[in-house]
């Protein structure tokens, strides 16, 4: 028997069939037509039903369709231009590949992860258990429990200066949750939703998922990677429907300035249809002198900003699954009428911990600052270490826990037995190759210049990975010996 399957859309390259790399057509985007499964998608036994699980669910309905006396049938496989349009993340690609290595056995040291090393602050996982044991496990309401959302809106008035009631916040499965929400709300298709580069990987993706089209504003390292209100300026159109603004920055660690917010607002400022989301999901990891101000607080942007934290970075409490948004009650009711269909309320257990998390005083309190202060000592480690490294230039970041290296200067470097360093991802290549050391390329984040070194692991851990990268770096040649 053949399976014959039969599609006419484009699927993104990373998805080959039978291990068949499908080509590429004129517009180098790869196609395909028609592909004949043979034999060895047949071989799972339908009496195994583990064994056929193994197998790609649409051989299996084949296999069923012999097994009853059908003739086989032709499936049309495409898929849908939204997922089409979409880049699989990088960070989690590179992720995977070091993980895969580390169980392997090789002693990969990882600096690629978005989340603290510090385990959920002990009052925060004991409302959890508490929870549980207390009987808090049903269906909470779509916008999440009214003793979070007050202390949420709390919170925003008291650390913010922001004022919300209740019903103009939602609580997620998380901000990535509460951030790709507000773009289904807010565009429609052909809106342009401005993204200040580098970014954190998923706001170009999830604008295309909302069938509008990012705008990516460089930034640079000598300007701090800070969006320049002139060139925000002369891009906005009457397409222009978001500004994205993620402050202190993933993946750069920059914090933008309240003077700098307040040029960026006055250009805003002029456009009605243009709206903010304020990603400050970053805004506890911050670090004197630096300071956060949310963009919602600026005058004349309360009526159009989106303001979006969560629980997952300064609460260490990634695996939680905890978000919100704050903003005027027409956006956030959108919002929820789309996670009404999608989710639901968040995890009832989380919403409790979430609680304590917030009761724990201003900032986050002591248990917040201690790993404030734990990942100000491994920036410092690394901007100094990593400083003495030649050509590596570094902007000194203000917040989070990320270092974004320009590393330009050793591409076209020749690496003896790897070939050549092109880009930052044949140097990260390099580098887990060589080093044994896992970062992110610059690519992901739209700044192919640089590398992104996640610092949320220990100063130990740290000092042995900054040793393997001098180690790789200093190897590297010249591509033609001078
Ligand atoms: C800038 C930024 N925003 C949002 C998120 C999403 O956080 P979560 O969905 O865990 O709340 C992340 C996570 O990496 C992030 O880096």
């Amino acid at each position: 028997m053949a399976l014959s399957l039969r599609s006419s859309s484009t699927i993104p390259p990373c998805l080959r069939f039978g291990g068949e790399f499908l080509g590429l057509n004129s517009s180098s985007e790869p196609t395909f037509r028609s592909l004949s499964f043979t034999s060895h998608l047949r071989s799972p036994s339908l009496t195994s039903f583990e064994g056929t699980r193994l197998v790609k669910p649409r051989v299996v309905s084949a296999v069923v369709r012999e097994q009853i006396g059908l003739d086989p049938m032709e499936l049309d496989i495409s898929l849908s231009h939204r997922v089409n349009s979409v880049k699989p993340s990088k960070t989690m690609a590179i992720t995977d590949q070091a993980t895969a290595l580390a169980q392997a056995g090789v002693p990969v040291i990882r600096l690629t992860a978005g989340e603290p090393d510090f385990d959920t602050p002990a009052p925060i996982a004991e409302a959890g258990i508490n929870a549980i044991r207390e009987g808090y496990t049903r269906y909470t309401p779509n916008a999440g429990n009214m003793d979070l959302r007050r202390a949420i809106c709390h919170k925003l008035k008291e650390e913010n200066g922001i004022s919300y009631t209740p019903n103009q916040v939602l609580v997620s499965n998380g901000a990535k949750q509460s951030i790709h929400q507000a773009l289904l709300a807010i565009c429609s298709p052909r809106d342009e939703v401005i993204i200040p580069a580098p970014f954190w990987v998923s706001y170009p993706e999830m604008a295309r998922l909302a069938d509008a089209t990012p705008v990516i504003l460089p930034t640079s390292l000598s300007e701090n990677f800070l969006l320049d209100p002139k060139l925000l300026e002369s891009k906005l159109t009457e397409k222009s429907r978001l500004l994205i603004l993620c402050s202190p920055s993933n993946p750069t660690g920059s914090v933008y300035p309240k003077r700098l917010l307040e040029e960026i607002a006055q250009v805003v400022a002029k456009h009605p249809r243009l709206l903010v989301l304020s990603d400050e999901i970053y805004e506890h990891i911050i670090y004197a002198p630096a300071t956060h101000t949310s963009f919602a607080s600026l005058p004349g942007m309360w009526e159009r900003t989106l303001t979006v934290n969560g629980f997952s970075k300064a609460f260490a409490m990634t695996g939680w699954r905890l978000g919100y948004l704050a903003g005027p009650k027409h956006f956030v009711a959108a919002c929820g009428k789309i996670q009404s269909q999608f989710t639901s309320g968040a995890s009832s257990i989380s919403q409790k911990a979430a609680v304590a998390a917030l009761g724990m005083g201003y900032a986050g309190g002591e248990a917040v600052s201690t790993m404030v202060k734990a990942f100000m000592e491994r920036r410092d480690f690394l901007v100094k270490s990593l400083g003495e490294l030649e050509g590596v230039k570094i902007s000194e970041p203000q917040g989070a826990f990320y270092l974004f290296l320009d590393f330009s200067f050793y591409y076209g470097t020749d690496a003896r037995g790897f070939g050549k360093i092109e880009n930052s991802e044949s140097l990260c290549r390099y580098l887990l190759d060589k080093g044994q050391v896992a970062l992110v390329p610059g690519s992901a984040f739209g700044d192919d210049s640089c590398i992104r070194i996640s610092y949320a692991e220990s100063l130990t851990t740290l000092e042995a990975a900054v040793e393997r990268i001098k180690k790789a770096i200093i190897s590297l040649r010249p591509a033609f010996p001078v």
